[in-house]
């Protein structure tokens, strides 16, 4: 029998110290469910200035030293702690990670350069010997690079690495002269055979070329990628390794995201007793300042404003969405544009648009819990988590087919009162108006609209599953 395997787990940010993005929420969740699975996981990360007060008083330093970065020769720390069993370490230095957990830009290009170079330093550190690490997203996409060349026969072990892609659209991509300044890369690998994509050196390429797997976050976006839209110029590297890309879909913490124990949220509800729902919806009303009656649906939005998430449908036809009896909310943050349209939208339609610019998180959990409809029209979603809390609190989704939403939300049958909640195809304002409609004429059908809750808070969305696809897949690489 193979062993268990050690797994250090790398990603830019991570639920509880600093979150962006879903990309957090499964860095916590993922770890947290494998290791209830007995596999040996730990989780490595920037130390980020922005990490929670309560949580950077407890972090320990565990070795100092100083690393080249091309001609540059910067502080390394090594951070440690616990938390509910596991160990994090955190990659420190004041320079790279003492302001905005994503610069933007080359000055995020270099911050990340170096996590990936302080990563690889840092294995020769820590107090854990891991034969897999399992890397996220381009922050980390030089790593499997750095192992198979500068750090080859340097390191104890042959550490085997999976590289998961949670959004192919941000790549890291940068001039060579960037890269090679700072990671020292030879000329000759900067070709389309290596880590040159479109007339650029491309950290997800690099990843894509060098990890020994590669995975992402939904069956469907593992398809879809393959394809020239979705691959956003990496599908050719992808097709070509097909065979090493496997889609695992993502779940979410059913800890966090419960409505039986939520401390964020009025009053507490299941599947089997949803009344408090009712208790949740009206707070989250009065909270809006909403003046609608409290029988009139209320359908939200927590989302980054931006393209991917098909904002510019919302933009298109939300007005003519507001001629029904529905109230909008939206908790969001993003391109300017969109924060433009939404703060109108709130001056142009108060007690009917209740509108927060910004991110806060125990709000994203009242919104979930006292919504009826969450709208997420995505253009393209490598899995997305917000239709998953929403199911879990009873709010349907309405999303239109693409990525992990096909995979994660069941649309209504009328024929067979099958769903968990509302799909469309076509990335067009119509066709989600058209959804939305039909989702507010279930609402007035309140036995259609009971069962269909109850099928939302019945789905299985927890990790539990997907942890063990990983699981096997960590075992298959060793
Ligand atoms: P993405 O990672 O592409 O932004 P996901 O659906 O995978 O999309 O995950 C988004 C996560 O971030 C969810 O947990 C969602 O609740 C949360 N979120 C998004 N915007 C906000 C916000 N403005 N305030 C609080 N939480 C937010
Ligand atoms: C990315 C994707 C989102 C996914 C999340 C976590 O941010 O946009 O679809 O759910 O990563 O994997």
């Amino acid at each position: 029998m193979t062993r268990n395997p050690q797994v250090l787990f790398v990603a830019s940010e991570a639920m509880p110290f600093v979150k962006t993005g879903g990309l957090a929420d499964v860095a916590y969740a993922l770890p947290k469910t494998l290791a209830s699975l007995g596999v040996d996981v730990r989780v490595m990360l920037p130390r980020h200035a922005k990490i929670k007060q309560g949580y950077s008083d407890k972090l320990k330093t565990i070795a100092t030293t100083t690393i080249a970065l091309g001609w540059r020769s910067k502080y390394l720390g090594l951070q440690k702690m616990k938390l509910e069993g596991i160990t994090y370490y955190f990659i420190d230095n004041e320079d790279y990670f003492g302001d905005a957990v994503y610069r933007g830009g080359d000055a995020e290009n270099e911050q990340y350069l170096f996590f990936c170079k302080a990563v690889c330093e840092a294995l020769a550190l820590i107090d854990f010997d891991p034969d897999i690490l399992h890397l996220n997203d381009w922050h980390t996409g030089m790593i499997p690079f750095l192992l198979k060349t500068q750090y080859a026969g340097r390191l104890k072990k042959d550490i085997r690495t999976l590289f998961t892609i949670h959004n192919i659209e941000f790549q890291g991509k940068m001039g060579f002269e960037v890269m090679q300044e700072c990671l020292d890369v030879p000329e000759h690998y900067y070709t389309p055979e290596f880590i040159e994509a479109g007339g650029c050196a491309n950290m997800m390429k690099a990843a894509l070329v060098f990890a020994d797997r590669i995975s992402t976050v939904s069956r469907n976006y593992a398809y879809e990628l393959m394809n020239g839209w979705f691959g956003k110029g990496l599908e050719g590297i992808l097709s070509a390794r097909r065979h090493e890309v496997c889609g695992i879909v993502n779940g979410i913490d059913t800890d966090t995201f419960d409505p039986q124990t939520d401390p964020s949220i009025a009053a507490h509800f299941s599947a089997s007793d949803t009344t408090n729902k009712r208790s949740c919806k009206k707070a989250l009303r009065d909270e809006f300042m909403l003046s609608t009656k409290l029988t009139t649906p209320i359908l939200s939005m927590v989302s980054r404003l931006t393209e991917q998430k098909g904002m510019a449908l919302v933009q298109h036809v939300l007005e003519e969405l507001l001629c029904e009896d529905v109230a909008f909310i939206l908790l969001g943050a993003g391109d300017a544009k969109y924060e433009d349209f939404f703060n109108y939208l709130a001056a142009k339609y108060p007690g009917r648009a209740g509108i927060f610019i910004g991110y806060n998180e125990d709000l994203a959990h009242r919104i979930y819990a006292g919504s009826d409809f969450l709208l997420m029209p995505s253009e393209f979603e490598p899995c997305g988590l917000s239709q998953m809390i929403a199911q879990r609190y009873g709010t349907l989704p309405i999303v239109r087919e693409t990525g992990g939403l096909v995979d994660t939300v069941v649309p209504y049958n009328v024929y067979t009162g099958e769903g968990t909640g509302f799909a469309f195809s076509t990335f067009n304002a119509h066709d989600m108006l058209e959804a939305a409609k039909k989702a507010l004429a279930v609402y007035r059908n309140k036995p259609v609209l009971r069962k269909l809750r109850k099928n939302a808070m019945l789905t299985d969305n927890g990790f539990l599953k997907s942890a063990g696809q990983y699981e096997a897949l960590y075992k298959s690489m060793m």
